[in-house]
C-alpha cells in the first residue's frame, strides 16, 4: 500500500517529527511503501479556500493534491497544542478536503513531552477525520514523553514505545488492507 505520514509540527526544535521518521521505516520494514508529508516543508497558505476551489492553485499545491489522491493511506500526526491539534493540520485538511480523504482509512497519531500522549488532541482528530469522509482507526497511537523514546533521527530508544508502534501499525495495516480490498 501507499501510505502517507502527514508529520504537522512546523516548530523549530519540534519532537514530534521524530515519530513520523519512526513510522516510515517501520512502515518500510512490514513491506509497504510510505512517504513522510512534512508540513514544516510545504509553508501551506493560511486558509483562504479550499483547493478544489482555487481559480490559480500553485504548482505545489497540485503537486501535493496529485500526491493525496495517489495516497491509499494516511497517518496524521499531530502534536497537542493547548487541549488541541496543530494549526498546520487544521490548515492542511481545511484546504484539502474533502475529495482526496473521502473513503480512505486515516490512522491517528499524536505526541507530547508530557505523560498523556495528547489524547485530547487524538481524540479530536478522530472526529475531523469523520467530518472529511474518512475512516480513523479506532486503535490510536499516543506518545507521552516522546522526547524520551526516540532520538532524533526516530531510532527507538525506549523499548515499550516500539510495542505501541507495533500493535498500532499491524492493527491499522490490517484494517487499511481490509478497506482496500
Ligand atoms: C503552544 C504549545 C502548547 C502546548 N500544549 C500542550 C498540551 O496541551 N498538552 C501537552 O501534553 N503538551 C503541550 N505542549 C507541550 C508539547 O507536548 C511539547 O512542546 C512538544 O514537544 C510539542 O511537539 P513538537 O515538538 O513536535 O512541536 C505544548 C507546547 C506548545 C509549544
Amino acid at each position: 500500500m501507499k501510505i502517507s505520514i502527514v508529520s504537522s509540527s512546523t516548530r523549530r526544535g519540534r519532537i514530534s517529527h521524530r515519530i513520523a521518521l519512526a513510522l516510515e521505516q517501520a512502515i518500510h520494514e512490514k513491506g509497504h511503501q510510505a512517504e513522510v508529508i512534512d508540513l514544516a516543508e510545504l509553508a501551506l497558505p493560511p486558509f483562504e479556500e479550499r483547493f478544489a476551489l482555487l481559480e490559480n492553485p500553485s504548482a505545489e499545491l497540485q503537486d501535493l493534491n496529485q500526491k493525496l489522491i495517489a495516497t491509499e493511506a494516511f497517518i496524521f500526526l499531530s502534536p497537542e497544542y493547548n487541549g488541541a491539534i496543530s494549526s498546520g493540520l487544521k490548515n492542511f485538511i481545511d484546504l484539502f478536503a474533502k475529495d482526496p480523504f473521502s473513503a480512505k482509512p486515516i490512522g491517528v497519531a499524536t505526541g507530547s513531552t508530557g505523560a498523556m500522549g495528547g489524547v485530547r488532541a487524538a481524540y479530536q482528530l478522530q472526529q475531523n477525520i469523520l467530518t472529511i469522509n474518512a475512516f480513523p482507526h479506532p486503535r490510536m497511537l499516543m506518545v507521552g514523553k516522546m522526547d524520551q523514546v526516540l532520538d532524533e533521527k526516530g531510532r527507538v530508544v525506549e523499548p515499550s514505545y516500539g510495542r505501541s508502534q507495533d500493535g498500532f501499525l499491524t492493527a491499522f495495516l490490517d484494517f487499511a488492507q481490509r478497506l482496500s480490498s
